[in-house]
């Protein structure tokens, strides 16, 4: 059975691979934004792994952050790397989240809803914890991305990993019918983000590595609805 392990998780998002270390700051750079911090705000991380967003987010801005992971070994990791911080990281999963209702002003989910077995009740629980007029940003593995046939091939070997793809148009029909205005998407990128291996050979190659992220960066400004992931804006409007 697959378990997520920080050394699984820190062997993908710090690869030597330019175009995962590529991925992985995009990541952070597209969460930071989309969150808009601001000093003393209640920030909710679902699935926060072992840190690698949640560091981003600290260092943005003086917020009071809160993450939560079904994963001991992640947490415990994320407890020692982020000492300095003190953060309240706590063991626990997504469809029921330890809070009362309204009490967060940004909840953030970044590569866990891929990975969970019914993602709609996991957003319907992070709606519930983010106060009226609070910001939610998650993000899903696209469907219509040209990685997402040839990635799920590949998983066909892995036993008990979860990695579903989804068109965005089904997470814009979620957010809709969870009360949640959509505020924008974004995409992390079009080819750049996962290098299929084959043996020696990989796909793009890694010495093709900075002209695939020009032309990249480009595309994905116009073509975010093709990205690998796509990351959702959204704020939870008030009740009619
Ligand atoms: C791909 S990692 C992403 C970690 C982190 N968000 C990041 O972007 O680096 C997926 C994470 O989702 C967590 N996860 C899996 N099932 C979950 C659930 N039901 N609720 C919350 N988190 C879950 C895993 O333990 C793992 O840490």
């Amino acid at each position: 059975m697959f378990e997520w392990t920080p050394t699984f998780w820190k062997g993908w998002r710090e690869s030597s691979s330019p175009y995962r270390q590529f991925k992985s700051e995009r990541d952070r750079s597209l969460t930071v934004q989309a969150l808009q911090l601001r000093e003393a705000d209640r920030v909710l991380e679902v699935g926060c792994g072992y840190g690698w967003i949640s560091r981003a987010l600290l260092d943005a801005a003086k917020i009071r952050w809160v993450g939560l992971d079904p994963s001991e070994s992640m947490v415990r990791e994320l407890r020692t790397s982020l000492a300095a911080y003190q953060p309240r990281a706590l063991v626990g999963t997504a469809y029921h989240l330890p809070f009362a209702a309204e009490s967060f002003d940004k909840v953030i989910c970044t590569g866990v809803l891929m990975h969970v077995v019914d993602e709609f009740a996991a957003l319907q629980e992070m709606v519930r914890v983010l106060r009226t007029g609070g910001l939610l940003v998650c993000s899903m593995n696209n469907a219509l991305s040209p990685f997402s046939l040839p990635v799920r091939l590949r998983n066909h070997r892995k036993r008990g990993f979860i990695q579903n793809f989804r068109r965005p148009a089904t997470y814009r029909r979620y957010l809709q019918a969870l009360g949640l205005k959509l505020l924008g998407i974004a995409g992390d990128s079009l080819f750049a983000t996962v290098p299929l291996s084959i043996g020696r050979f990989s796909f793009p190659p890694a010495r093709a590595f900075t002209a695939v992220r020009q032309i990249d960066q480009w595309a994905v400004q116009r073509f975010a609805w093709l990205a690998y992931e796509v990351w959702f804006t959204a704020i939870k409007a008030a009740s009619p």
